[in-house]
């Protein structure tokens, strides 16, 4: 599967889709203009607004609209702001294989530009005539999914006592959240039928789980084509679910690891121990069938769509996941 072809068979759906980003994003403020422009070059994969496009064309409900365009647009910069933010609140250095404009202007810019395309993103949403109160309900509640996700997660990379049922609580509502709206929102757009709607809500959703769940195996079992460093999950503490995978198979050594990774001096070499634990448990594996699972969920809950070629393009993009290594 050829995440560029699937784009290029979308045609002037996905160029006036990116128009409509790049347009919003103009700025007279220079250094503004310069750091946005800079982010866009390097744009990263542009799944969430390729689910929103593929979404309202395999409903079939004839041409797209303006507004599905508006709102896979909105979906794309919500993601951008996000990880402005996220990436102060990691204090990362390199995204996409650069470097972080955090690292480069500072936490105070980052944070200044993510408000930026976060506020674009909320116009973009408002564009139009139209106004759709569905809509704006599920962009809102993505908003502080978002935020309440990351605060969850600082707020467990104190104590070190995440459970399972806390990382899915966490990973739902930093990722899966916004591949939902950015889905449901183009199939409102398209007046999809409530049974429509609640299909594409489960295949974005399973199909987020399982995109943050490769992230995080990435984490552990990445390479430099990721374009971010690896292991630097354990680094900031946050337990993700390839250790609790090693943990649940290990209950006798759980609370030797948590307080290891809660100590004052964990360093590098309590880093690489606890890597170890994570190999020799099958932790990544754990996570691998989980991320299975959550693929095989996305896929089924297709089925009751017709079949059509994007259709199969979203069947193919939660097979993709389970592969990507970037
Ligand atoms: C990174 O998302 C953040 C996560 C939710 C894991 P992507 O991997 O979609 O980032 P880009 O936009 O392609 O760089
Ligand atoms: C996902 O979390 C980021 C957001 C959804 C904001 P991560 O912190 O795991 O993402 P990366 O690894 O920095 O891309
Ligand atoms: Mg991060
Ligand atoms: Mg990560």
């Amino acid at each position: 599967m050829n995440i560029s072809l699937i784009k290029e068979n979308l045609g002037t759906d996905w160029t006036d889709t990116i128009s409509c980003i790049q347009t919003a994003l103009i700025s007279d403020i220079a250094l503004l203009n310069k750091t946005n422009q800079s982010i866009l070059k390097n744009g990263g994969k542009q799944l969430r607004p390729l689910l929103s496009i593929l979404v309202a064309k395999a409903l079939q409900k004839g041409p797209i609209n303006l507004k599905v365009k508006h709102y896979a647009a909105a979906s794309e910069m919500l993601h951008n702001a996000t990880l402005l933010h996220d990436d102060v609140a990691d204090e990362s250095d390199c995204r996409r294989g650069v470097p972080t404009v955090r690292s480069v202007l500072g936490a105070g810019p980052s944070v200044l530009v993510g408000d930026f395309w976060l506020s674009k993103a909320v116009e973009m949403i408002l564009k139009g005539d139209t106004f759709d109160s569905r809509v704006m309900k599920l962009f809102s509640q993505t908003l502080s999914d978002l935020a309440s996700g990351e605060m969850l997660q600082l707020e467990k990379s104190d104590s070190c006592d995440t459970t399972e049922e806390d990382y899915f609580k966490i990973i739902y509502c930093k990722t899966a959240s916004l591949f939902t709206a950015a889905a449901v929102s183009a199939a409102i757009a398209v007046a999809a039928e409530d049974r429509e709607i609640e299909a594409i809500r489960e295949y974005a959703t399973c199909l987020g789980y399982a995109f943050q769940i490769k992230d995080d195996i990435l984490d552990y079992a990445g390479d430099q084509k990721l374009g971010k460093p690896i292991g630097v999950d354990l680094s900031e503490k946050k337990i993700t679910l390839p250790l609790l995978g090693a943990l649940a198979a290990a209950p006798e050594q759980e609370k030797f690891i948590r307080e290891k990774l809660a100590s004052f001096d964990f360093n590098a070499e309590a880093k690489q121990e606890i890597i170890n634990f994570v190999l020799e448990k099958k932790g990544l594996e754990y996570a691998e069938r989980k991320l299975a699972e959550y693929a095989k969920r996305a896929v089924d809950a297709l089925s009751c769509l017709p079949e059509s070629s994007e259709r199969k393009a979203l069947e193919e993009i939660a097979l993709f996941n389970t592969i990507r290594v970037f």
